[in-house]
């Protein structure tokens, strides 16, 4: 008899948590720029996913770019010289000046959307 009490209150739990965090919604209020919509096309056209995370998802071989331009140690400028120059490892893919402006503004919407644990 205990057991089905804990099973049925695990359910329970399961399922309020469950229908909690599904209704809970994806909803933010940062609207994207039509620049960041720009810069998003160009993040998927390099790839940039391959080799870089968002929100944890992402190829491992780069630094996880959700908070790049919010961190105070990177930020936008320091974001925007590796993208012009490229790095050890990261490439460079000789990006025009405003494909740079506009990857810039597609990290800082996403920036805008996630919190930084080393701010
Ligand atoms: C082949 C893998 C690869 C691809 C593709 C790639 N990167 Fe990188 N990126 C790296 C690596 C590795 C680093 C770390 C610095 C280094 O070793 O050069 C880096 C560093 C960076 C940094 C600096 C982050 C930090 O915390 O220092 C930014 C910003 C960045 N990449 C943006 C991009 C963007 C935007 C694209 C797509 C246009 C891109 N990367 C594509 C591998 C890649």
């Amino acid at each position: 008899m205990k057991k089905i009490f804990v099973i049925i209150t695990l359910f329970s739990a399961y399922t309020l948590y469950s229908s909690w965090v599904y209704s809970y919604g994806t909803d933010c209020n940062v609207q994207m720029s039509a620049e960041a919509i720009r810069g998003k096309a160009t993040w998927h056209a390099k790839n940039c996913q391959n080799c870089h995370q968002v929100f944890g998802l992402g190829g491992y071989m780069g630094p996880d770019l959700t908070t790049v331009i919010t961190d105070k140690q990177r930020g936008a400028a320091y974001t925007k010289g590796i993208l012009m120059s490229g790095g050890n490892r990261m490439p460079n893919f000789h990006l025009s000046e405003a494909e740079a402006n506009e990857l810039v503004s597609y990290l800082d919407y996403i920036s805008q959307t996630a919190t930084s644990q080393s701010n």
